[in-house]
């Protein structure tokens, strides 16, 4: 008796405790119906934006994330990085851009709410599609498809990181913020594609994933088998037709894409906010619930993160928050305000399915109205006149292409069109005057008979033989021309034939350079083909093979090819034409520097430095170093690369990425006029202009004094004139 009576006051102290618990932890719920997700038992509508995590750095995240918030995001949405957190297969890596709990506790901290694409497929303008390259080595594998090893991988590594999630509480059926999961990407044109073995692969991972039990919904973007319960999604520039598969599900919005990325060799492509405004209003007039703007940071593919359409070392993507982390002006302003008219609209939005009329050509009213609520969207698709509208006795002026948005019926708070946000443009200033006093080493061209190379009779496909462990890889071999042949005959030298899969090929002969040929954003092969002096003897012929990242996308992207497959051909001899294709190549791979670690400060000191005047410019294949302070101030920082080709750039042993302002901009650059249906080449910049010539330098990689910048130049640049910038706005 008395033991009870000792325990009973307790009893009515934990029992409450464990009730409000298994509210607190029960009530943090996302489900679902055909209007929207209800959080909590609360349906809503929801604004979600795309920061990618290793796109910047860990400093740069609260405020990221801050700007999003201020914008009126009400989640935050990334893909998961394969490749960035098992680089060797069983060695995993979570630190510095790769810390993914951390930016999510962060965007937990900030109140806001995550949608995690882990993929593993996450496509994306990443590297190999977010494959380690490793994968594509496992016997027997085959991505994407009902292949065993594959889904084994696969498998192993979206249990890794949903595992790693519920340790961290992170699901929001623990009481952390992340409300979605997706699970592959885009699979349903290659599923269309690849038939049977595709649906039995959609069915294992459906299954998979719904086994894995985060507790909240998985979405498959861009798919529209997806089985119940996973909703199906859109991804695309408008999506207001879309209608998910079941009418249960609610109509999501994964990817509005807020621009386009750059391409090494394109223009800049750039998305009018009236434009992206206009899409997202119609698409919550369609009963929308969720919208993700992607991106709404794009930020920067830094070392060699970027995938093999050429993609730029920047992946600013005209978005809201631009690649330095400065909101983009009249961009941001004007979808935050955007998202104020959403949310005064949002209880009659959720309280009712619209009504929709048509008042006249190419208009469209549609009222959301209940008991207690009424909002009206008023839209104009006529992309050349403006309109009036009559609705409820008033009239509303309609701009061309526009949405005015009415939370309350009555009154225009917003309209896609009227843009009354500050035309702001970031300026990049310099800050350093004077050149940098650098100092270059020039990498020597590899020869056949070179001691650490090994041989083959025939060429060989380049990433089978550097693991991507490298950009490039040198194919050389020798030719013997008889003492009357490899002379001038007729006006012409014997002409060198090479095909290649790509990317970029240097091609040296006995050592020096006779030509660099590249391929394009559609077509990455290239082909050489010029007269070439030989001498008597034996001459060496350096093939220097340079990948600019593998494929992200495309059924079996595994399988796309990259460096010189041949033929090769010389002709214009005495024989006629000789084959050199399946005559002995040596191999090697990465530059001299790369083995030597010249870009580090410890492995600079390792080669023979040249300064003064006698630093080399112009000169392919130059390694180029220098020290530099921090600027003072905060302002994000670039490099101005202008007047170098191509190559590589770190600042105190980090990767900044691929510089290749050598490549300018083709495209068509005319008039764009937001109004009437965007597509990524309708609205381009900076044509005839490098496609990208400011490089960023992270603040936080940077001590006051005495940073580190090391370039490697592979076509011939002039590096007096690199600058050091910061970006204003
Ligand atoms: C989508 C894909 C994204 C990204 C985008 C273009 O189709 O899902 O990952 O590649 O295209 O930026």
């Amino acid at each position: 008796m008395r033991k009870n009576s000792n325990i009973l006051p307790l009893i009515f102290i934990i029992i409450p405790l464990l009730w409000i618990l298994f509210i607190s932890s029960s009530s943090a719920s996302v489900i679902y119906d055909g209007k929207s997700l209800i959080i909590n038992g609360q349906r809503r509508i929801l604004i979600s934006g795309s920061i990618h995590y290793p796109r910047s750095t860990p400093q740069m995240w609260p405020d990221l994330i801050k700007k999003a918030k201020d914008g009126g995001l009400d989640v935050i949405q990334t893909y998961v990085f394969w490749n960035g957190h098992e680089p060797s297969q069983g060695n995993y890596y979570f630190e510095e851009r790769y810390d993914l709990v951390k930016f999510i506790k962060l965007i937990h901290q900030a109140g806001l709410y995550v949608h995690i694409r882990i993929g593993p497929f996450i496509c994306a303008e990443w590297n190999f599609g977010g494959f380690p390259v490793w994968l594509k080595y496992v016997q027997g594998i085959e991505f994407r498809t009902d292949n065993g090893p594959f889904k084994a991988a696969m498998e192993k590594f979206t249990t890794k990181i949903v595992d790693m999630m519920k340790s961290e509480n992170l699901f929001a059926s623990q009481g952390g913020p992340i409300i979605l999961s997706q699970i592959e990407n885009e699979y349903g044109p290659v599923e269309w594609d690849i038939g049977a073995p595709g649906k039995a692969y959609t069915k294992w991972f459906s299954e998979m994933a719904v086994g894995l039990n985060t507790g909240v919904p998985w979405v498959m973007c861009k798919q529209e088998t997806a089985p119940d319960p996973i909703i199906d999604t859109c991804n695309g520039f408008y999506c207001e037709n879309f209608k998910p598969n079941k009418n249960y599900k609610p109509k999501m919005f994964t990817e509005n894409w807020t621009g386009w990325y750059t391409a090494f060799g394109g223009a800049v492509p750039y998305r009018p906010v009236e434009d992206l405004a206009f899409s997202v209003a119609r698409f919550i007039q369609n009963n929308g619930s969720f919208m993700n703007y992607y991106m709404f940071h794009g930020g920067t593919n830094f070392g060699r993160t970027g995938s093999g359409l050429f993609v730029a070392t920047s992946y600013d993507y005209d978005a809201p928050i631009d690649e330095y982390g400065l909101i983009r002006e009249p961009k941001w302003s004007h979808l935050r305000n955007m998202h104020k008219a959403i949310k005064q609209a949002e209880p009659a939005l959720l309280s009712a399915y619209p009504t929709v009329s048509w008042p006249g050509k190419n208009l469209e009213v549609h009222v959301f109205q209940s008991k207690r609520y009424c909002a009206a969207f008023l839209a104009n698709y006529d992309s050349e006149n403006s309109a009036t509208v009559t609705f409820w006795n008033k009239q509303y002026n309609l701009p061309a292409w526009s949405v005015s948005i009415l939370p309350d019926c009555k009154t225009e708070v917003f309209n896609t069109a009227k843009v009354y946000g500050l035309r702001r443009h970031a300026k990049m200033i310099p800050v350093s005057s004077g050149s940098f006093p650098w100092q270059s080493y020039i990498e020597q061209t590899v020869s056949a008979d070179d001691s650490d190379t090994f041989t083959n009779a025939g060429l060989l496909e380049q990433v089978d033989i550097t693991r991507d462990s490298s950009d490039y890889l040198w194919y050389t071999s020798n030719v013997y021309i008889k003492s009357d042949e490899g002379f001038l005959k007729n006006g012409q030298y014997p002409f060198l034939n090479i095909m290649s899969a790509g990317h970029v090929l240097h091609v040296f002969v006995n050592g020096r350079l006779s030509g660099t040929v590249y391929g394009s954003l559609t077509d990455t092969r290239l082909s050489f083909s010029q007269g070439i002096k030989l001498v008597a003897g034996v001459n060496k012929i350096s093939l220097l093979s340079v990948s600019v990242g593998l494929a992200n996308v495309g059924t079996h992207f595994e399988w796309y090819k990259t460096g010189v497959l041949g033929p090769v051909t010389l002709n214009g001899l005495n024989e006629g034409t000789r084959d050199l294709t399946k005559q002995k190549w040596s191999y090697k791979v990465g530059l001299k520097g790369e083995s030597l670690s010249i870009h580090t400060l410890a492995g600079s000191s390792s080669v023979e430095w040249i300064q003064g005047s006698l630093v080399a410019v112009k000169q392919p294949l130059t390694w180029y170093k220098t020290i530099f302070n921090e600027p003072t101030g905060n302002d994000p920082l670039a490099l101005d690369m202008s007047t170098m080709g191509k190559g590589e750039i770190w600042v105190n042993g980090k990767s900044i990425g691929r510089h290749w302002p050598g490549y300018i901009a083709k495209g068509n650059c005319g008039n764009c006029n937001y109004a009437g249906l965007y597509n990524e080449n309708k609205c381009l910049s900076d044509c005839g202009q490098p496609s990208q010539k400011w490089y960023h330098v992270p603040r936080s990689w940077l001590k006051p004094t005495g940073n580190l910048l090391v370039v490697f130049e592979e076509m011939g640049g002039d590096p007096s004139r690199i600058s050091l910038v910061k970006r204003q706005l």
